[in-house]
């Protein structure tokens, strides 16, 4: 997937200024400043302070080349004119959870730890996964598992278990509410957690990433070269 992105983003060129409006741990980054021998540039965004911590950590024997902003790329243009940069040669997008924010205790994202519903890539932001399993009326949450989860078979009974068992405030309860709306045959022959699609739903809601993507992509071609 690495090797694709690139191919696309950089098509062959070795110097430019990119723009990875999800720098994560800084793994496309580093890809990119390895694959052009360090003469790219690289500007940065992630919403989440922490993760950026360690990009800076992970991009160290680039410095120089690369800088990092603490930033949602809905405010793209912002960070551009911060860095005097007017126009870019490619954007990347890699959405989704970082690995960093699966396995961080704490951030509520994983099934597979027993924490405070949270999973908030923005620690600033207001509103928690709690929140959302626990206001959501029955149907939103049955729309949102549906659409957000592709959870196509069980949407409503597992909507139906979250609102029984409200309130909800761990991952683990959240994890046995799906557990619940669900026959074990079908949790057995999934091929991924049979939490994943539920999971995956409610952080798209607390993170508000259909609507941030929407923006973004009809605003960034204007800011290319
Ligand atoms: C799949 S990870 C990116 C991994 C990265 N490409 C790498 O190679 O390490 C997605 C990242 O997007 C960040 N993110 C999510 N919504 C964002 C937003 N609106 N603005 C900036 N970053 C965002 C998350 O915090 C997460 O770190």
């Amino acid at each position: 997937m690495v090797h694709e992105a690139l191919h696309y983003l950089l098509g062959g060129r070795i110097e430019g200024t990119y723009l990875d409006c999800t720098a994560g741990e800084g793994g496309h980054i580093k890809a990119i400043l390895k694959a052009t021998n360090g003469q790219a540039r690289v500007i940065g965004l992630d919403v989440d302070r922490e993760v950026l911590d360690l990009a800076e950590q992970n991009l160290e024997e680039y410095r120089g080349k690369f800088r990092l902003f603490n930033s949602s790329y809905v405010d793209f243009e912002a960070v551009l004119r911060q860095a005097g940069v007017e126009r870019v040669d490619g954007v990347l997008l890699d959405v989704g959870t970082s690995t960093f924010q699966l396995k961080s205790k704490g951030r509520g994202f994983s099934y597979e730890l027993d924490e405070p519903l949270d999973m908030r890539m923005d620690l600033s932001a207001k509103i928690t996964a709690a929140d959302v399993v626990n206001s959501y009326s029955e149907s939103e949450l049955s729309r949102i598992i549906f659409e957000y989860g592709d959870e196509k078979r069980f949407a409503r009974r597992i909507a139906k278990c979250i609102v029984n068992r409200r309130p909800l405030s761990t991952t683990r309860e959240l994890h046995d509410a799906v557990k619940a709306a669900m026959p074990p045959a079908e949790r057995y022959k999934r091929k991924r957690h049979f939490a994943t699609k539920t999971f995956q739903a409610i952080r798209i809601v607390v993170n508000k990433e259909l609507e941030n993507i929407e923006g973004v992509l009809r605003s960034i071609p204007g800011f290319l070269k």
